[in-house]
């Protein structure tokens, strides 16, 4: 009985040191879920709430500037059907980036990326997600050293040779791959992603995957950790969920809601 007592007592210690761990929490596009994505005041917010992190995705325009932008096109987040790499960065600062979220935040602009890293305090981390193709770099390189702030740089991107042509010109900078999880016949996301990501991420030199949260499985989580590649996810939004994560050895949520999390797990 003073055994199974004993046994008993360390599973719930061990439980609560598993649940006391506490993820990188990473801003999506800024804390998106209240404000406008990828614009300054969405970047503010997130660092407001107590962040460790904030992720936006960036564009080069026409004329070379380098934007925050998630989608190819200015259209869901700003009106305009055009292409971002058919604007000049003057076309694009006159557009409303804040009206479709909320009347609030009417006049927002979207930002360029050195606005972006003006707003990163001391210590919080911007993941860089690299939307184009790798004719980004040589100016992305310039804004990044420019700044100050590379130690506080993390580059992300699907496409492993831009991100492979981002980490050598940038060298130092951590990288992490993203991954996106498999479809079912019929299109749908969230089949396991294949462990064998994590020893390619390994011989590519990168430091991490960052990876659909849907395809998540033990059998991935031991790869990384076998590759010594940090695991992050994307995009979790439930705090039940971003806990379970946590537990199989995911160390980093990039979430639309940094005030959830934070509230799980503590700031
Ligand atoms: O942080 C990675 C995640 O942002 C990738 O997906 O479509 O939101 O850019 P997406
Ligand atoms: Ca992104």
């Amino acid at each position: 009985m003073r055994m199974l007592i004993l046994f008993l007592t360390a599973v719930v210690a061990l439980s609560g040191c598993v649940k006391g761990r506490r993820p990188e929490i990473i801003a999506h596009r800024g804390a998106s879920a209240v404000a406008p994505e990828n614009t300054i005041a969405a970047y503010r917010l997130a660092w407001e709430m107590g962040a460790d992190g904030a992720e936006t995705d960036v564009h080069l325009t026409k004329d070379g500037k380098v934007v925050a932008l998630h989608d190819k096109t200015t259209k869901r987040t700003a009106g305009l059907d055009r292409a971002i790499k058919d604007l000049t960065w003057d076309e694009v600062r006159a557009l409303d980036a804040g009206s479709w979220k909320s009347p609030k935040y009417a006049g927002e602009k979207i930002p360029s990326l050195a606005e972006v890293l003006e707003t990163l305090p001391p210590g919080k981390k911007l993941y860089l997600e690299i939307k184009s193709t790798k004719e980004i770099v040589p100016f992305l390189k310039t804004i990044v050293e420019e700044s100050g702030k590379r130690k506080q740089v993390v580059l992300i991107a699907f496409d492993k040779k831009t991100l492979l042509a981002a980490k050598a010109a940038l060298p130092g900078v951590h990288t992490k791959w993203l991954i996106d999880s498999p479809r079912d016949a019929k299109g749908k996301r969230g089949l396991a992603i294949d462990p064998a990501f994590a020893a390619q991420a390994k011989a590519a030199g990168f430091d991490g995957l960052n990876v659909s949260h849907l395809g998540v499985t033990p059998e991935l989580v031991k790869a990384a950790n076998d590759a010594g590649q940090e695991l992050h996810v994307w995009t979790v939004d439930n705090p039940q969920r971003a806990r379970l994560l946590v537990e199989m050895g995911v160390v980093g949520i990039t979430t639309n809601a940094p005030d959830v999390m934070l509230k799980e797990f503590g700031r």
